[in-house]
This record gives C-alpha cells, sequence and structure tokens, in this order.
C-alpha cells in the first residue's frame, strides 16, 4: 500500500510527504457501553488507514485524494468550508476539532488509502479520524495534544459533522492499540489497562457477512436515545450506575422497548466483569459463555442483529465454538469468534460453505492480528 500511495501522491502534488497509520479495531466484550459509562475491551487490529501528508504553505487549504474512492477534494479551514463527500467530512472534521481546541492546523496535501474493509463494524471511520488527528498533532502541534484527547477529537469529528452519537471506544482504540494487547477501557474515568492476549490453544477470527443493513432514522442514535432516558428515569447519570432492581422498581414507568435496551446494558455491565476474573485466571470457556449470552443480549434485547449475524452465531454454536457474538454497533458487519485450535479448520469451512448455500455470497475471513495504534509510519 505504501508505493501505491507514494506514487500517488507524487502525481497528484508531486515529491513525497509524510507516511502515518491509524488501525480499525476488534472488541472481545462490552458492546454499547461506551457511551453508557461502562467498560470496553478492544485490541487494534493489522487493517489499517495510511496517509501521506506535507504542509502546502498555504494559509488554509487543504487538498485531498482518496485512492479507494478515486475521488479529490479540496476544501478551506474554515466552518463554511465543509465538503459535501463524506470521506473528506471525516479529515475536515477532525481539523476543525484540533483548531476548536486551540491547536494549529494549517494548509496541507493528503493521499490516502485504507484496507480496513467498509461497513464490516471494523471501524474504519475512526482509523480514518486518528490517522489525521494523529498526523496533524505531530506535524503541527507538537504532539501536545495527549493520546486520549485525539481519541476526543475524533470522536467529536463523528458527532458533529458525522451524524453519528458514537462513544469512545473505536477512536480509543485505534489511538491507543498495542501490539499483543487488549485494553479495558474504563469509559466513565477514561482510565484504561493493557492485558496481554494469552489465547495457548485458541484464535480469534471474525467472520464478515459482508452485509449492512442502512436502517432509516440512525438506529444507533436511537439505542444511545433509549439508554440516556432510562438513566434519566432512573435518576443516574448513565447505566452505569444502574442495576436490575433499580430498572424493575421502575418497570411501569418505562416503555417496554427502553425496559429491553437497559436489561441488554446492565447485563453486559456484569458480563464484561466477568470477562476480566476469567482472564485473569485463563478461564477462555467462561469468556466464551459471555460472548454467546452477549450475542443473545444484542440480538433480542438490543435489537441490533440481524438474520445473517444470527445464523453466523447459530453455526458457531453447532461447530462447537466456543465463544461468538455481534461485534460493533450491529445491524450488519462481523461476528467475533474464539475458537479452539483443534476445531478452527473445521468451523471455517463449515461457516464458509453453509452461509453461501443460505446467502448466495462467502462470508469474508479476518484472523484477529492485535497491532499497535495510530503513529508515524516506520518500515
Ligand atoms: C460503534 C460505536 C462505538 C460503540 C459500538 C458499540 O462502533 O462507534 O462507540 O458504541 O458501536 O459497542
Amino acid at each position: 500500500m505504501k508505493k501505491m500511495i507514494e506514487e500517488a501522491f507524487a502525481k497528484h502534488f508531486g515529491g513525497e510527504g509524510i507516511l502515518y497509520v491509524a488501525p480499525g479495531r476488534f472488541n472481545l466484550i462490552g458492546e454499547h457501553t461506551d457511551y453508557n459509562g461502562g467498560f470496553v475491551f478492544p485490541g487494534a487490529i493489522d487493517k489499517y488507514i495510511m496517509a501521506d501528508i506535507r504542509p502546502n504553505g498555504t494559509d488554509g487549504v487543504v487538498r485531498l485524494y482518496s485512492i479507494d474512492m478515486d475521488a479529490s477534494c479540496e476544501f478551506g479551514l474554515n466552518e463554511e468550508d465543509a465538503p459535501k463527500e463524506q470521506w473528506a467530512r471525516y479529515v475536515f472534521g477532525v481539523c476543525r476539532e484540533i483548531i476548536k481546541r486551540g491547536g494549529v492546523v494549517k494548509g496541507f496535501d493528503a493521499v490516502f488509502a485504507g484496507n480496513v474493509p467498509l461497513g464490516a463494524g471494523l471501524s474504519s471511520s475512526a482509523a480514518l479520524e486518528s490517522c489525521f488527528a494523529n498526523a496533524l498533532n505531530d506535524l503541527f502541534n507538537d504532539n501536545r495534544f495527549p493520546r486520549m484527547e485525539l481519541a476526543k477529537i475524533g470522536q467529536s469529528t463523528e458527532h458533529n459533522y458525522c451524524g453519528v452519537n458514537c462513544g469512545i471506544m473505536d477512536q480509543f482504540a485505534s489511538v491507543h492499540g498495542k501490539k499483543d494487547y487488549i485494553m479495558r477501557l474504563d469509559c466513565r474515568s477514561g482510565e484504561f489497562e493493557y492485558f496481554p492476549i494469552r489465547l495457548d490453544g485458541y484464535k480469534l477470527v471474525l467472520v464478515d457477512s459482508r452485509v449492512k443493513h442502512e436502517l432509516v432514522d440512525s438506529p444507533y442514535n436511537k439505542r444511545r436515545e433509549s439508554c440516556e432516558r432510562v438513566a434519566r428515569k432512573l435518576g443516574v447519570e448513565t447505566l452505569r450506575d444502574a442495576t436490575m432492581d433499580m430498572l424493575n422498581a421502575a418497570k411501569d414507568e418505562i416503555s417496554q422497548e427502553d425496559y429491553m435496551r437497559a436489561e441488554y446494558v446492565i447485563g453486559e455491565k456484569e458480563r464484561v466483569l466477568d470477562v476480566c476474573d476469567a482472564l485473569n485466571r485463563g478461564d477462555l470457556e467462561t469468556v466464551g459463555d459471555r460472548m454467546y449470552k452477549t450475542h443473545q443480549g444484542l440480538s433480542k434485547l438490543y435489537e441490533v442483529s440481524c438474520e445473517e449475524l444470527d445464523f453466523l452465531n447459530d453455526i458457531a454454536k453447532e461447530c462447537g465454538v466456543t465463544g461468538s457474538r455481534i461485534m460493533g454497533g450491529g445491524f450488519g458487519g462481523c461476528t467475533v469468534n474464539l475458537v479452539r485450535d483443534d476445531i478452527y479448520d473445521n468451523f471455517i469451512d463449515t461457516v464458509t460453505s453453509r452461509f453461501k448455500e443460505r446467502y448466495g455470497h462467502e462470508p469474508k475471513i479476518y484472523p484477529i492480528v492485535v497491532s499497535d495504534g495510530a503513529r508515524r509510519y516506520q518500515e
């Protein structure tokens, strides 16, 4: 990818820039908990966005070329210059959010490309935001923004320029990722810990359904609104502080739908803690059990699954896979699977052929390689 980007940079702008990369992420457990003040357990993966960037000496003209879109875009750094192309809005948003925080962004030229599959729930947009946030921090701000602030710059970009009211998990993971470690982040305090990923006798693998259900009315934001409504009703800041007893005591004042959403979130909070304990003991069977329970909750209570993902989950169970669940926001994309080495090949063959038989196309298989976060590229 490096060579292709450098050639495109030379062709579009002449000469060369500085290369930066930032990865997508996976998440072991703790789904839809980030915006509820809970815990998440993500890691960066070996799929990333790479950008070649060079200040262009102008006061505020940004010129971009996206290799994957085969499209160019030019914008100024003032609010009224927001580009209409979605892919360019991510970069524009990052620039604006840096400026809003008192940082410096001057004109620059950039070419970028990526291999994070789009719409697969692997956070290609967070990778793009983190790549540019880190690069612009390095190029124009002497790296004065701490890493967590870079993640927040990406998150605010989603909120203010892309209409997604996301939590902090994706940008956090893309910025903080570390090879061979997953991270447990407390989304309320912002504290986090690195856990070495020890999977003796097991593998983690993503199975990508390659379906993306574009649902009207922004269902992600609606889920978040439900949680916030219940938290207000229970008099807590976020559902992190709610218990099933509190929820049941207020049952009559909460819609059936909101009740289900909150029931999932409260259950997920427990499951994440169980998984931490189990990981400390090296008990991967319990980790897997909780992953299946999370899938059930995401499918039946939070209602962010779809037929294809439920099917993938069923096949995993039939094959004796230790743990399997929807990963990320939902409504399509991948399942994350914890698979014993001895059944791995059989699982991959079975899930590939059964899915194809049913839906006419093969799922994509991505073995998880836990990788480093946003950085200046080095060979
Ligand atoms: C998306 C959001 C994250 C998180 C997950 C669900 O990936 O961007 O903030 O809420 O969904 O866990």
